[in-house]
């Protein structure tokens, strides 16, 4: 998969991308993903890529022409991305979103900040407007690096063999649940012992056990009382 991003705070990303599963993803060549600063995209002296809202009030606007520039520039190249515009007020990233994700062969994340994007850019690139929780970030950096490491994990041949993601909290979408609890050794810590049923070597057993953990677990945390 060809993740492209567009930001102005490319360095962000240098440190996420450089470390675990992203790394292991993209040695595996996996997974590309290409950084670019929107500022690369102004033509002033200061490399503007904000500007004062019409209408007064407080804060920047992000301007439409970088971000229109950058997304034709990166889309020159086939094939064409899926267009994902990061947004507090899209629609809520979940673990079903990250899975019809990772069936895009490319994506170009757009990263906004100040106030948010000049509302051109949302109707102008028909993006899929996406939020990763009902609170605001100061910028979408943050967001697009939740989204891809949610993502990538979930590409063929990224996580080893053993990786169940079949048994993942919200791994199914008709009806998701929370994982069951996980343990290791010591079989005692601090007074707080391993379940006996994990030690019985009984696997029927224990998966009986997980399945009702999991249960409790999603009742518990998830369903209204
Ligand atoms: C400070 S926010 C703008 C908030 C906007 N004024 C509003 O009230 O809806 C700046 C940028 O951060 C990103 N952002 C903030 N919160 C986000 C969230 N929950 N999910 C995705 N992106 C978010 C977006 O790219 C947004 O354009």
């Amino acid at each position: 998969m060809r993740i492209d991003v567009l930001t102005i705070f490319p360095a962000m990303f240098a440190g996420v991308c450089a470390e675990g599963i992203l790394r292991i993803a993209r040695e595996k060549r996996l997974l590309d993903v290409r950084v670019h600063d929107l500022r690369d995209w102004t033509h002033d002296a200061h490399r503007s890529v904000d500007d004062r809202p019409f209408g007064g009030g407080p804060g920047m606007v992000m301007k439409p022409e970088p971000v229109f520039e950058a997304v034709a520039a990166v889309e020159e190249e086939p094939p064409a991305p899926q267009r994902i515009l990061l947004c507090p007020q899209g629609e809520t990233f979940t673990q079903e979103t990250a899975g019809e994700l990772a069936r895009a062969e490319r994506l170009l994340l757009i990263a906004g900040h100040y106030e948010g994007f000049d509302e051109r850019i949302r109707i102008g690139l028909a993006c899929r407007e996406i939020s990763i929780g009902d609170y605001v970030l100061t910028g979408g950096e943050i967001p697009a690096m939740a989204l891809i490491d949610t993502v990538v994990r979930l590409l063929p041949g990224v996580l080893g063999k053993e990786a169940s993601l079949a048994e993942e909290s919200f791994a199914d979408p008709g009806a998701p649940g929370l994982e069951y609890p996980h343990y290791t050794r010591p079989r005692e810590f601090r007074g707080m012992a391993v379940p006996d049923v994990l030690l019985s070597g009984n696997h029927a057993e224990i998966r009986r056990w997980r399945e009702e953990q999991s249960r409790l677990r999603t009742e518990l945390r998830r369903k209204a009382p």
